[in-house]
């Protein structure tokens, strides 16, 4: 009880900053719960939560600062292992968001990064980047780091695409999205050839569509990273 107690004002703590350390109570006292040490809690408690609501609409830009280190700014990638992920809708951001933080899908980092949000928090960070403009990242700043599009594995791609009927997903050459579908059109050659990889990788268990994990299957290396060229030489 006590133990739990002081567990419940340290997390307080670390949400207030100093204030409630000034308290000396806390460790110290064996006794059941002082009741002015508890309304002191309750009350902080409910300070820190009015200004969390009152600081909620405005701050879903300022906590998506924290993945421009990564995804660019506004989610518009710089760099070829990483996602693009502007403009992508609120509820597939949310959802990835979402297994990342439960270990469903396999991550290098961002189960970390997404472990610490809260689901309000998550929810906001969508909403700012769903709203951000997608731009085909091939003409980036940093484009010269990555693998230019090849046009001559483009038009295998496309052909390889058609055969596997990856359109009845995504549809207009990899432009359309929606909740469950990520664009693939304009994202970077090197990412959607690692996130096949992953996808044929069954000990990654990356989620994904049946359907696609049949087609997938049947692809060798080199025809997925054809296809990979052609989605991404797409705007
Ligand atoms: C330290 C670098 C880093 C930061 C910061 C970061 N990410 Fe990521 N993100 C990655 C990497 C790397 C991947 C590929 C999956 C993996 O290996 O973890 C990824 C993948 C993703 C994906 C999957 C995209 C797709 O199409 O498959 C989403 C969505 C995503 N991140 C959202 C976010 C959001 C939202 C934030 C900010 C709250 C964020 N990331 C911050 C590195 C980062
Ligand atoms: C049944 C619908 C469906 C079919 C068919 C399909 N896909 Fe997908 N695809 C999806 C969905 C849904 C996702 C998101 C999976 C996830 O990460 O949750 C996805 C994700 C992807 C991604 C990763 C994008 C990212 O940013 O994470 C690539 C690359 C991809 N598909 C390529 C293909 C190719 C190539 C084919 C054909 C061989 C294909 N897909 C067929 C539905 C489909």
């Amino acid at each position: 009880m006590q133990r739990k107690r002081i567990h419940m004002m340290m997390l307080a703590g670390g949400l207030l900053g100093g204030m409630l350390m000034a308290m000396p109570v806390m460790a110290a006292d064996p006794a059941p719960a002082a009741p002015s040490a508890a309304d002191a809690e309750k009350a902080a408690k409910e300070k820190a939560l009015a200004e969390a609501k009152a600081a909620a609409p405005a701050d879903g830009a300022m906590l998506a600062n924290t993945c421009a280190g990564c995804h660019g700014t506004n989610g518009v990638s710089a760099g070829p292992s990483m996602p693009s992920i502007a403009g992508m809708p609120a509820k597939y951001l949310e959802h990835i968001m979402s297994e990342f933080q439960s270990g469903k899908r396999p991550s290098t980092i961002m189960g970390r990064i997404a472990k610490g949000y809260t689901e309000e928090e998550t929810k906001r960070i969508a909403e700012y980047l769903s709203k951000a403009k997608w731009q085909p990242v091939k003409s980036g700043p940093n484009s010269l780091t990555a693998t230019k599009v090849d046009e001559a594995k483009g038009k295998k791609g496309k052909k390889v695409i058609e055969s596997s009927k990856c359109g009845k997903c995504h549809e207009d050459e990899g432009v359309t999205q929606d909740e469950d579908t990520p664009r693939v059109a304009g994202q970077w050659v090197d990412y959607l050839v690692i996130k096949m990889q992953d996808f044929k990788n069954e000990h990654l268990s990356v989620p994904q569509p049946e359907k696609m994990k049949k087609a997938i299957d049947k692809l060798s290396a080199e025809e997925l990273e054809s296809a990979a060229h052609f989605y991404a030489g797409q705007k």
